[in-house]
């Protein structure tokens, strides 16, 4: 999925009267006080690593292994993956690949930094939310997948109680595809994945390992009998072998009610739950039944469909119910599934919130510009942490400025030089991830972020939108991030 051009809004200041009179210095330094790290012990019980106030939102279209490693070098603490489409996740092949840990793993060695990282899964129906869940975490294991009976009917599902699924579609010997995936909704890749023979038979699975078109190795086979343990991941059931990339999983499973697009709404998924409670909180249900109880489950959720009365009530009502089947914490997006992206975030509608509901964990979304607007949102809304979205595309140093404000010193903005390296860095993580045509194009709409901080921002976005190749992308940098004199070229 990917969001729509309402992305593109320039800053708009939070519904926030007085925010702007908050010393962010004083609170960061006080909650650095308070907390190791600055952060609700709470955070870092559940998530092991989880050590300071922020994350990385998801953010699709941006937010890939890439991103989000150069991210946390910078001080990012936790991430969150683009929203996956379950039915993607369940057809395996390219759509699952976006999810595929080991195969990000054989693109990026280093991919081992990129934890703990929340997996976010929408869709539109519980049992293949659930089915959809459960496959991401039991990628890291070898062996029997539970998943695979509950998406493929041949087995109960777990923890579940509606047998729906099991059987019922299979035996017609049809399931309910994607249809419609000349609307384009399947998201760009993986259109073959689509079909009803990728979602009945499961063991098409192809152990190769195959990335941009070529073999760069292959999945293993089972290994017998271990003891149900993958890194720390109870396994749901069945054999488990040694994972190909042991300790590489999702961390938590991120639900989202939140996403606004059009073609994602008219399907009944993302933010299209918060006009239908009850279909919401069945989905919610399902998805923590199926996950194993140790793994921590989330929910992405805007302030409410739109500003009715009726909608409020819908988001309490889901809000509520996520804590009650044990959801750790709800990351609330504070502008409305009509508003999209446009307009200012409503901090006001945080502060009420967290105000009535002050043990609960909640981080807050919106209108996160700046470093100072972390330090902000938590002073003025009492949100435990804060998701930085729009502000960290081409700005992973805002990760770094928070943490130094936590141990009580200034933000400092990078030099050119660091400037250049970053994106150096990003261009190449990019292309080992993603290819050189790909990547190439990926880094245009980052480096048009990342001019932000030079000196000429126009110069260099009127250079950075139409680099491809890996010699375009160092002509610019050269042209516009000059290495020091003496300075070896890279
Ligand atoms: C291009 C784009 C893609 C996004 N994709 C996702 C997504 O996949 N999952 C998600 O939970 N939120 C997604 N969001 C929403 C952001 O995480 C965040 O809630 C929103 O941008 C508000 O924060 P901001 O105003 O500080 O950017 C996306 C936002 C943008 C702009």
């Amino acid at each position: 999925m990917s969001a729509n051009g309402n992305n593109a809004t320039p800053p708009s200041p939070a519904i926030a009267p007085g925010a702007e009179e908050i010393d962010t210095a004083a609170v960061a330094r006080e909650l650095g006080e308070r907390w190791p790290g600055g952060v609700d012990p709470r955070i870092p019980a559940l998530v092991p690593g989880f050590d300071a106030p922020f994350f990385q939102a998801g953010l699709a279209g941006y937010s890939d292994a890439a991103m989000r490693i150069l991210a946390r070098r910078h001080g990012a603490p936790f991430a969150v993956t683009e929203a996956l489409l379950d039915r993607m996740l369940l057809g395996g092949g390219h759509g699952f690949d976006k999810a595929d840990l080991a195969l990000i793993a054989e693109a990026l060695p280093v991919s081992a930094e990129d934890q703990p990282l929340a997996g976010q899964i929408i869709g539109s129906d519980p049992d293949e939310m659930a089915a959809a869940a459960l496959k991401m975490i039991e990628q890291a294991t070898r062996g029997d997948k539970q998943y695979r009976s509950m998406a493929y009917g041949d087995g109960p599902r777990p923890g579940g109680t509606d047998p729906r699924w099991v059987g019922a579609r299979h035996e017609e010997g049809r399931l309910e595809t994607c249809s419609t995936r000349s609307e384009g909704d399947c998201s760009t890749d993986g259109e073959e994945d689509c079909t009803p023979e990728a979602l009945l038979v499961p063991e098409n699975y192809d152990p190769r390992i195959v990335f941009h078109g070529r073999v760069v190795g292959e999945r293993r086979p089972a290994t017998e009998g271990t003891d149900g343990q993958v890194g720390n991941l109870p396994h749901a059931g069945g054999p488990v072998g040694k994972p190909p990339h042991a300790g590489l999983a999702f961390a938590t499973i991120d639900v989202n009610l939140a996403c606004p697009v059009k073609k994602i709404d008219r399907k009944q998924r993302g933010g299209h739950w918060l006009s239908e409670p009850d279909g919401a909180i069945e989905l919610l249900k399902a998805v923590r039944a199926a996950v194993p109880e140790r793994i921590v489950c989330t929910v992405k959720l805007r302030r409410g469909y739109d500003d009715t009365p009726e909608m409020a009530r819908n988001f309490e009502r889901i809000f509520n119910a996520s804590y009650e089947l044990g959801y750790a914490w709800a990351t609330v997006h504070a502008r409305t599934v009509e508003q999209k992206y446009l307009g200012p975030s409503r901090w006001t509608f945080l502060k009420d919130l967290c105000g009535r509901h002050r043990d609960k964990l909640v981080f807050g979304s919106g209108d996160v510009w700046d470093v100072h607007d972390i330090f902000k949102m938590m002073a003025y809304t009492g949100v435990t942490g804060v998701s930085v979205a729009r502000g960290c595309i081409g700005n992973p140093w805002i990760f770094r400025q928070a943490r130094r404000m936590i141990a009580g010193g200034a933000p400092v903005v990078p030099t050119l030089d660091e400037q250049r390296a970053v994106l150096m860095e990003h261009f190449r993580l990019s292309i080992a991830l993603n290819g050189e045509q790909v990547g190439g194009r990926m880094m245009r709409k980052f480096a048009i972020k990342f001019a932000r901080h030079h000196p000429d921002p126009e110069a260099v976005k009127v250079a950075m939108c139409c680099v491809s190749t890996l010699a375009d992308w160092n002509a610019a940098l050269a042209a516009h991030y000059p290495q020091p004199a003496g300075a070896k070229g890279g």
